[in-house]
This record gives structure tokens, C-alpha cells and sequence, in this order.
């Protein structure tokens, strides 16, 4: 089989490449490892960008996203017995809408399917051969049978366990990575949220953020050990050490329900660049992960893959090459600026085992000098929604 570009992994940033490139006339191949149901069942990020939801409106993948997303023109941080609101709407005069990535991706997958597109599921094995000549192909086996794919590119969109990121020599790659000496644990719930905004606390205990993906789904989150062990996680105790990082108002109204999801994620902030070898372009969590504070994981990957399809399609319409060359280059460009704000708003709403009383104290006034100056806190503001493309 021929196809223009293969696309490696069905996550948002595959799904979406596919879409871009299909609107563009460039037909692709989407090869993923896993089952379609495995797929559409992960529980992942929770929060899209303006930008993000503009992009799936363009792409016809946004209708359930309206009807059933929630707009959030602010969010509270809490610390200190203080809590304050940040007005997205006020400081930038937009908002972020709170819909699952599995929803996300459930549209993106049913949308795909329907239109016929070449979208495999359980493509065991797959192998990237000639990336660094002009004949790339891919193999991979298909209900045990050998399969093989001839292309032009390859987009490695399959994540930080693919295998994409694998087939260029490590010495030709440089990886910038900041391990967080803790993690995150996460619980879903069918339980009404506690508050309509999402609220970030840095709690004496830990880190804990409210968040939900419905008006009937919850989304909490507290920072653990990155080794902490689900077994010791009974609900009960999740429920009352979340009452405690939350304080007495929030606490106050916590909905508790038996947990449909609970996982440890460690945190960490890895760069991987070039984000290009040959004929293999890499984007979103295949290149690049944020701790999740900042909701940036999704949104940096929808971000790159515009980026790469603008690239590739300059590629196909005027056969020259600069717009590809300059990928990489264009696309690190955002991801260090979220990467800087994911760990920048890490730093400042997590508790560090190691740290001492005067950080604590640079903490504190970072804190105060948010909801003291408007400058400072539209710089929050607009990292959050996005910056420009
Ligand atoms: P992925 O969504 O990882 O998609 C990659 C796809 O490639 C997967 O479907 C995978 O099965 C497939 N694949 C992998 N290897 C192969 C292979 N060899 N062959 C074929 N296919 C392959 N971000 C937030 O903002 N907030 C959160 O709360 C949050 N929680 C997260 C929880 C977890 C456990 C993880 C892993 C990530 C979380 N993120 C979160 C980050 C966010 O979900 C990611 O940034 C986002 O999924 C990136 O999309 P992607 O398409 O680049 O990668
Ligand atoms: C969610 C995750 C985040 O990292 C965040 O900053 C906000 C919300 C979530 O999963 O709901």
C-alpha cells in the first residue's frame, strides 16, 4: 500500500493531523497500536484552549464539543487560607471550555470512520524503515499478517512510549528533562463538582486541584509520592485528604462517590529536539511532556500539528522543502513557552520536600503579587488560554 503521509498513534495529535491533511487533499494513513475501545476510554486531560476548540469547529469535529462542553471564564487559586479568582474573561477577553480528551477523541474517531478514512487499530509491531532516505516506509502486522505502508513522510504522533521518537539515533537528539519529586493522584467520580470553576490549591499537604468534566462528573487530583501505591489509596481516604488540601469552604461541598478512575501519573517536563530527522516528524507527547498543572499536554500537541500540516501542505503544493525544514524550529518556539509556564505553574502551586522556609516565603509573595497586580495576573491569564500561534 502507498499513501502520502503515515501517521503513527490515533491520540489528538494523530487524529487531528489526519483531519488537517485530509482537508488539504494529502491522503494518510493512521496506524494505532491499541483497540479502538482501549482508545476512547483513557481518561486523560480535561481542559481545551480557545484556540484548540476553534481548530475542531473548523474541522466539523465540534458539535457535541458545544453542546455539551463547559465554558469557564475563570479559575480559583487557593493558599495561604486565601482564595482567589482569576477572570480569563476579564484579563483577556476569552475562556478555555472543559471537555474530556476521550470525548475529544471519540468524536475525532466516530468522524473518521465515517468518512471512510484509513484509521487501523491494533496494528501490532509497527517498525519506521528509510527515514533518512526519500523512500520511508512503515510495517507493522494486522491480525498476525505482515503489512507494509510506502509514504513520503512519517508523523510520529504515538506519544513518550511510541516508537517514533526510537528510530532516530539518540546522538543526534537532545533531551532537556526536569523530573518532579512527586506526582499526581487522580480520581474520577460521578459526583457533582464542588465548585462550577476549577480551583488549583497549594495546601500545607500538598497540591490539589478540583476540576470535572460534566456538571454530573468530578475530576479531583492531589500530589502524592511519584511512587505512591494505588492500594493504599482506599475512596475514603482519597475523599478526606481531599477536604483538607481544599479547605473548610470547598470541603463544605464535596459530593463523595465511589472513585470510577483512580492513577498515579509522575510528573515531569521533557524537551526533545529536533523535533525532525529525515523524513520523521515528531509531534505532541511523542516530543514533548508538561506536568499537567497547566492543562498544556493536549492543547501543545493540537498546536504542533497545525504547525506540521501547514508545513506539510507547503510541501505538496509547491514541492520545496523550507516550510518542512523549518518545523521543528517553528514548533519549539511555543512548546518551550508552555513548557516554562506548565513549570512555572507547578513550582507555584506544589509543596517540594526539600524546599526551605525562604522559598516557601518567595512562594508566598509570588502568590500575593498574582492577586495584587493585573499585570501579573494577565500573564497567568493568557499562558492559560494559549498564546498565539
Ligand atoms: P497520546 O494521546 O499519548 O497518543 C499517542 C497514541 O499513539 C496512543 O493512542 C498510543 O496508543 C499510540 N501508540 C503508542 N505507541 C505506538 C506504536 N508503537 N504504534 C502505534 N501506535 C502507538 N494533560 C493534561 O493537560 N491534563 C491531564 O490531566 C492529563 N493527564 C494525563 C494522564 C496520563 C496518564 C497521560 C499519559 C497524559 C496526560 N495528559 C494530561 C497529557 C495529555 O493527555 C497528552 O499531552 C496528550 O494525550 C498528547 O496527545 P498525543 O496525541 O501527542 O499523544
Ligand atoms: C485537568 C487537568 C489539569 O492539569 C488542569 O490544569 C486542569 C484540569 C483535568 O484533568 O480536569
Amino acid at each position: 500500500m502507498r499513501t502520502s503521509v503515515a501517521i503513527i498513534g490515533a491520540g489528538p495529535a494523530g487524529l487531528i493531523l489526519s483531519r488537517l491533511l485530509t482537508r488539504a487533499g494529502i491522503d494518510n494513513v493512521v496506524l494505532e497500536r491499541r483497540s479502538r475501545a482501549y482508545v476512547e476510554s483513557r481518561i486523560r486531560a480535561g481542559v481545551l484552549e480557545p484556540g484548540t476548540v476553534r481548530l475542531l469547529d473548523e474541522l466539523g469535529a465540534a458539535t457535541r464539543l458545544h453542546r455539551e462542553g463547559l465554558p469557564h471564564e475563570g479559575f480559583t487559586v487557593a493558599f495561604d487560607g486565601r482564595q482567589q479568582r482569576f477572570d480569563l474573561q476579564a484579563l483577556t477577553n476569552d475562556r478555555v471550555t472543559v471537555y474530556g480528551q476521550t470525548e475529544l477523541t471519540r468524536d475525532l474517531i466516530e468522524l473518521a470512520v465515517a468518512k471512510g478514512e484509513a484509521l487501523v487499530f491494533e496494528a501490532d509491531d509497527v517498525a519506521l524503515h528509510g527515514i533518512d532516505s526519500d523512500a520511508p516506509y512503515v510495517t507493522y502486522r494486522k491480525d498476525g499478517e505482515a503489512k507494509r505502508i510506502d509514504c513520503d513522510f512519517i508523523a510520529g504522533c504515538d506519544g513518550s512510549h511510541g516508537v517514533s521518537v526510537n528510530s532516530i539515533p539518540s546522538s543526534l537528539l537532545q533531551r532537556y528533562e526536569r523530573i518532579y519529586p512527586f506526582g499526581w493522584l487522580g480520581v474520577l467520580a460521578d459526583v457533582p463538582p464542588c465548585a462550577h470553576e476549577l480551583i488549583y490549591c497549594n495546601h500545607a499537604n500538598g497540591f490539589a486541584l478540583a476540576s470535572m468534566r460534566s456538571p454530573t462528573r468530578s475530576r479531583y487530583y492531589i500530589q502524592c509520592a511519584a511512587t505512591e501505591k494505588l492500594e493504599d489509596w482506599s475512596d475514603e481516604r482519597f475523599w478526606d485528604e481531599l477536604e483538607v488540601r481544599l479547605g473548610p469552604d470547598a470541603a463544605a461541598t464535596v459530593t463523595r462517590g465511589p472513585s470510577i478512575e483512580k492513577s498515579v501519573a509522575p510528573l515531569r517536563s521533557l524537551v526533545i529536539e529536533p523535533m525532525q530527522h529525515g523524513r520523521l516528524f515528531l509531534a505532541g507527547d511523542a516530543a514533548h511532556i508538561v506536568p499537567p498543572t497547566g492543562a498544556k499536554g493536549l492543547n501543545l500537541a493540537v498546536t504542533d500539528v497545525i504547525y506540521l500540516a501547514e508545513a506539510l501542505n507547503g510541501f505538496y503544493r509547491n514541492r520545496n522543502d523550507a516550510a518542512l525544514a523549518g518545523y521543528s524550529q517553528r514548533a519549539l518556539a511555543r512548546i518551550w513557552k508552555a513548557e516554562r509556564f506548565s513549570w512555572w505553574f507547578t513550582g507555584l502551586t506544589h509543596r517540594f520536600p526539600d524546599a526551605d522556609p525562604f522559598q516557601r516565603r518567595l512562594q508566598l509573595a509570588e502568590l500575593d503579587y498574582l492577586c495584587s497586580s493585573r499585570a501579573a495576573a494577565t500573564t497567568l491569564a493568557e499562558n492559560y488560554i494559549g498564546l498565539p500561534l
